[in-house]
């Protein structure tokens, strides 16, 4: 008889399981501590000066920056601390990649800085003080690369026009033709049109088909801009016709070992509903809900969200207008994500 089976038959059942119990506890903390142990050893930090978090925030900025390129009401002389940002991080670049020169990140920090100039060129404004910001190789080469040559960052101006047959496209042509827009028409979405992209989302797999996302779609404009003035991410855009907020029923899990599925099923079920968004032709940016204290609080009270359920995150919902700016959002190349085992 085994240590595990003599200990059985001595202890009482409920006791028994009150020790398994309690095991499965302090098993789940000691997990839930390694894994913040983890992110906190590892997350990319602002002193950071290894290649791979040097470019974490180097993409942070130049999204910022290609944010502003990209933005209908596109203001000369804008994102001078973006700008500082991106010197900063190059120069970091430089050091930390003996090979800079091919580094994804450094040219389209180089292509997202010729856009800047170029633009304002065309404007006529003066750039002298963001050239200050700046070590002069880096703005020269900015000033000579050619985008067409390699890697393009920034921002292009796509049409409604070619979103007409997204529904008889296929899945990989809606894929790929997929950006996150921030400005919509002034069209009201139709109804019947959302049930539909509910309806396809639904077909998302979750953790043993227990579905535990909800959605709250919120229409009511003063509590959109409310949602997103507390969100935070969405500074300078016209309210959108439609907020969803994805979240996740804590009530759907069963120990603390899934304590993080309810953001994985979530962010599957964000997916679907993009795509099926896509596919029906109306225009969508998923938004940042990982909230700060005081933000859930308030974005808790302002939606009724019950104490059960995690954000998990927003999604704006328009119908695209005529012609909008996005951002370019350069992907990596698969072979440096892929290790083949
Ligand atoms: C979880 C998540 C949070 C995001 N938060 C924001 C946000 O707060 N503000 C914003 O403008 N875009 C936000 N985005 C949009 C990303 O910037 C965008 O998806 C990314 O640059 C890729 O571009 P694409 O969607 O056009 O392919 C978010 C995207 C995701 C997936």
């Amino acid at each position: 008889m085994t240590m595990k089976q003599m200990m059985k038959r001595i202890i009482p059942t409920t006791a028994w399981v009150g020790l398994r119990n309690l095991k499965g506890r302090l098993c789940g903390a000691r997990a839930e501590g390694a894994q913040s142990k983890r992110f906190k050893r590892w997350y990319s930090r602002d002193e950071s000066t290894d290649k791979t978090r040097v470019e974490t925030r180097l993409a942070f900025d130049i999204h910022r920056l290609e944010k502003g390129l990209s933005h209908v009401g596109f203001r000369d002389g804008f994102g001078k601390g973006v700008l500082a940002e991106i010197s900063k991080r190059m120069v970091l670049l430089e050091k930390a990649d003996s090979n800079y020169e091919k580094n994804p990140l450094y040219l389209q920090g180089l292509a997202v800085l010729h856009e800047y100039q170029h633009r304002h060129e065309e404007d006529g404004y003066d750039l002298s003080e963001a050239k200050c910001l700046f070590p002069a190789r880096i703005w020269e080469a900015a000033h000579e690369y050619r985008p067409e040559d390699s890697i393009e960052a920034g921002s292009f101006v796509m049409n409604s026009s070619s979103k007409k047959d997204n529904l008889s496209r296929g899945f990989v042509d809606l894929a790929e033709h997929r950006y996150s827009v921030r400005e919509y028409s002034s069209e009201p979405v139709p109804q019947e049109l959302l049930d539909k992209v509910y309806e396809v989302s639904m077909k998302t797999p979750s953790v043993c088909n227990r579905q535990a996302t909800r959605v709250y779609q919120i229409t009511d404009p003063g509590k959109v801009a409310e949602a997103l003035e507390i969100q935070g991410g969405f500074k300078g855009y016209a309210v959108p016709p439609v907020l969803l907020l994805v979240t996740s029923d804590i009530r759907a899990f069963m120990n603390n070992g899934e304590r993080n599925e309810p953001f994985v099923d979530g962010g599957l079920f964000s997916m679907s509903l993009l795509y099926a968004l896509e596919a029906y032709g109306l225009a969508a940016c998923p938004l940042n809900a990982m909230f700060s204290l005081d933000q859930d609080r308030r974005t808790r009270e302002l939606l009724d969200i019950p104490d059960y359920e995690f954000p998990v995150m927003y999604i704006a919902v328009g119908n695209f207008p005529e012609s909008v700016p996005v951002c370019r959002s350069t992907r990596r190349l698969p072979e440096s994500i892929i290790t083949r085992i």
